[in-house]
């Protein structure tokens, strides 16, 4: 889904570089471009970084329960 249609930017776009420590606007809008053109598209940015934070959040920081081995496994990842 395009976040940004001025700058062709999209939320997996987005997901990518908070995923990769880029987690402001600020730095998404020198990347990429998002939200420095018309500006319509800054409220849906910021709610995508939050989201993208939140999904990296508990991705990299939740104790996960393997329900084969019963133990404690490092991430979601690690059970994929
Ligand atoms: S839609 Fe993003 S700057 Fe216009």
């Amino acid at each position: 889904m395009y976040v940004c249609i001025c700058n062709a930017v999209t939320e997996s776009q987005i997901h990518a570089l908070v995923d990769n420590g880029v987690n402001t606007l600020e730095a998404v809008q020198q990347i990429t471009g998002c939200s420095g053109t018309c500006g319509n598209c800054t409220d849906l940015a910021e709610q995508t970084i939050r989201k993208a934070r939140r999904r990296k959040v508990l991705q990299f920081s939740i104790p996960v329960l393997d329900m084969h081995t019963n133990q404690s496994a490092a991430s979601f990842d690690s059970l994929t």
